[in-house]
């Protein structure tokens, strides 16, 4: 029996990325969000320095790991209870993303909620388990019906850089719970947060004491330093939560292999334990967002959202595809916004990851259009 899955989207903007690549000084690549400064030393030293692992990893994670993770959500987070048990590395966390509804035992007659605008890695994972996927725009959007098994939120999200406040995390966690909905919370960006007005050096987690007042039952936060610390290319992520939703996860990951090798254990150990390296990174973003935000802003763009995260949500009022095709003419690649779901069809995303050089280059292209 064949899995129902879309298109691979990105293979749509072939045509558009050889126009941008025919750019006499050469494409600006805003499309993907892959990092491209270096991964920092002090993480490369704790690779090098677990090089020698002869045996097995544990799938859960080892305890230094998971007390580290603990004590950064308390220090970083708001979310002072974390359970070491309840902490479970992830080979990143797309992988996690796209099967925890079949790690969860869903599957046929059970529905997964996530944003109708979102990651589309969340809509793949419900049907990877033949469940069916429910975009919605808010709760109310899911009607009075079955309730979902799963409720997918994305804070900060991507694409559209939209920050949940403590508030209506309350309210959904208040929901769910009511109805028994396991709520699985994917804040990857939370460290990119760029609100002068921010209530904490974060954006607000599912497990943030405020929002929880202390239970975490039902909850999952999903966790990835792929972007804040420049380490996508080794799979480090991690989920936090329940100890028994963690229990039953690790349950089924420990028969099926799905093991985070030991050397990037201690990659994660390291960087979960040190904000300076994400402090410095998040100034580099700042710096390139500032630069593309003036140029587009100048050039009569308008932006919604985008209050947190490495994406610009932007918009020229007209089809997301007609805009991906006049910056590529320019030499600057974007995604489209329906990437993402049919309400982002006049948006594109552009992403701040790329390097200054070329982020000005895009500015100065941006302006003399
Ligand atoms: C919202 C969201 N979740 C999860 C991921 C996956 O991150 P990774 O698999 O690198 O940990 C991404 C990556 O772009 C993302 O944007």
């Amino acid at each position: 029996m064949t899995l129902q899955l879309p298109d691979f989207p990105w293979d749509s903007l072939a045509a558009a990325k050889a126009r941008a690549q025919a750019h006499p000084d050469g494409i600006v690549d805003l499309s993907v969000g892959t990092p491209v400064d270096p991964t920092p030393p002090l993480l490369q030293d704790a690779l090098r320095a677990a090089a020698d692992a002869p045996g097995y990893p544990q799938t859960w994670g080892t305890p230094a790991l998971r007390e580290a993770v603990s004590g950064w959500f308390a220090r970083r987070r708001g979310a002072s209870g974390v359970d070491p048990d309840g902490v479970l590395p992830t080979v990143g966390s797309k992988e996690l993303v796209a099967w925890l509804p079949t790690l969860l035992g869903l599957g046929p007659g059970d529905q997964v909620a996530f944003p109708a605008v979102a990651y589309p890695t969340y809509d793949v994972g419900a049907r990877i388990a033949r469940a069916e996927p429910r975009p919605m725009t808010s709760l109310v959007g899911l009607g009075p019906g079955a309730a979902p098994k799963l409720l997918w939120l994305n804070t900060p999200s991507n694409p559209t850089g939209q920050v949940l406040g403590v508030e209506h995390l309350k309210k959904v966690v208040d929901w769910a719970r009511e109805r028994g909905v396991v709520v699985a919370s994917d804040e990857c960006y939370a460290e990119l947060d760029w609100r002068d007005d921010a209530d904490g050096p974060t954006t607000p987690s599912v497990l943030d004491d405020r929002v929880t007042g202390g239970d975490h039952r039902g909850l999952l936060a999903v966790y990835s330093l792929s972007k804040q610390s420049n380490l996508a290319g080794y799979r480090a992520a991690f989920l936090a939560g329940d100890p028994a939703l963690v229990g039953q996860l690790l349950e089924v990951r420990k028969h099926a292999g799905m093991i985070v090798p030991y050397p990037v254990q201690r990659v994660l150990e390291t960087a979960v334990g040190d904000d300076q390296h994400v402090a410095a990174q998040k100034t580099t973003y700042a710096r390139r967002r500032s630069v593309l935000l003036a140029a587009l802003r100048e050039s009569g763009w308008r932006i919604d959202h985008s209050e947190a995260g490495l994406y610009l949500w932007a918009t020229r009022g007209e089809p997301a595809r007609a805009t991906v095709d006049a910056l590529a003419e320019q030499g600057i690649l974007v995604a489209p916004g329906d990437f993402y779901g049919p309400t982002g069809a006049q948006h594109v995303r552009i992403a701040l990851t790329a390097t200054d050089e070329r982020i000005e280059a895009a500015a100065q292209r941006l302006r003399s259009a």
